[in-house]
């Protein structure tokens, strides 16, 4: 079967087509990073606009680049359509399914909606299909920071969350705050490389109710304290302007990222005990961090488990992601109804 995937609950119009469980025939991605970019951040109403310009567009290169693919596609070729439903902004995500119930309407097949989230937890098996369960997977992205028990696809069970800023957020707003531009974790990641680690140190937030959640505002504000204290910021004349930032920045950032990942990765260890696991796997727009997938591997290659991350382009927000999570719904036959609402808090939940 071939189904054709939207995703737009945020700043990325994506549309991908998926034929077979993790083959992908196409998969294209329009970011609306430089519309975004002088404000810092996602501006909804913008992004909407985005959306509606785009999508079009973006759908027709999704069938000629199956086309140039060797793979040609036609909408009549079409088992399904899928769309992200939830979470993400309200007017983001209206495009994106409007669309694809429309469309799936008019052809007269079945129309999915998909959680994002579970698309990302889904990317892990497009790069690895036969990804060993029960898994913990852990969703690392500029929204999200969730780990959950995956016993088996779509039953799953959160097992923490972050209780205020997403480890993506932490890398976006620090990067803001020292004007080094949006988004921040890539930037972050590229300067850290040539900063010392251990230069800074920033405390693992715990709660007294022992839970497993993550929490990345303390370390966010010590570090923009820490930038306070030591003029490191912008409007410092020694850290203005263009080129690299001074030695001081970049042992902050190298320091930083250290501890976001220290956090994520002694957290989902925690989370290995009493449970059977068989994997690890790791997704998200964080996922791409290289340092995050190189300490991670050898962390828990001491428990014997592999670590799975999806490839580096499927994990900022993608397309092919979200047929993937629609896959085995489409192949059972599965549809959902056609006034299914858009749902910007919708949560990970298990199905049968
Ligand atoms: O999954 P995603 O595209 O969107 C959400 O669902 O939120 O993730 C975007 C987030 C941003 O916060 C961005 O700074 C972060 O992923 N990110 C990274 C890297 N690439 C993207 N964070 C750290 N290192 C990276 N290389
Ligand atoms: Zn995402």
């Amino acid at each position: 079967m071939i189904i054709l995937a939207i995703e737009s609950s945020c700043d990325e119009t994506a549309a991908a087509l998926l034929k077979d469980r993790n083959q992908i025939l196409s998969s294209v991605v329009a970011s609306q990073i430089p519309v975004h970019v002088p404000y810092g951040g996602v501006v909804p109403e913008l992004a909407s606009r985005e959306h509606v310009d785009n999508i079009g567009y973006v759908v027709a290169q999704c069938f000629s680049q199956a086309e140039q693919n060797g793979s040609p596609v036609g909408w009549g070729d079409l088992g399904a359509i899928a769309a992200t439903r939830g979470p993400g902004l309200i007017g983001a995500l209206m495009v994106g399914l409007v669309y694809a119930k429309s469309a799936a309407f008019a052809l007269r097949i079945p129309f999915l909606g998909v959680n994002h989230l579970e698309g990302h937890i889904a990317s892990i098996f497009l790069e690895h299909p036969a990804a060993e369960l029960p898994a913990l997977s852990l969703v690392v992205s500029g929204g999200h920071t969730s780990l959950y028990y995956l016993v088996k696809w779509h039953s799953y069970e959160q097992l923490a969350r972050t209780r205020d800023d997403a480890a993506g957020e932490a890398f976006d707003k620090l990067a803001k705050y020292l004007g080094l531009g949006y988004p921040g974790g890539p930037i972050v990641e590229r300067l850290a490389a040539g900063g010392n680690a251990k230069a800074v140190r920033f405390p693992l937030p715990r709660f007294t109710d022992r839970s497993l959640d993550f929490s990345f505002s303390g370390i966010k504000t010590s570090a923009i304290r820490y930038a306070e204290t030591n003029r490191l910021t912008p409007q410092n004349p020694g850290n203005s302007g263009q080129g690299t930032p001074p030695q001081p920045v970049l042992d902050l950032l190298a320091s930083y990222q250290a501890s976001i990942v220290d956090q994520l990765l002694i957290r989902t260890e925690s989370a290995l005990q009493g449970r059977e696991v068989k994997s690890i796997h790791i997704s998200g727009g964080v996922s791409c961090n290289g340092e995050l997938r190189r300490r991670a591997s050898e962390y828990f290659a001491r428990f014997g488990l592999p670590v799975y991350f999806p490839h580096p382009a499927l994990t900022t927000d993608n397309a092919a992601m979200i047929a993937a999570a629609a896959y085995i719904r489409a192949e059972a036959g599965e549809a959902d109804p056609w006034d299914l609402p858009a749902d910007p808090n919708l949560a990970v939940t298990s199905r049968g």
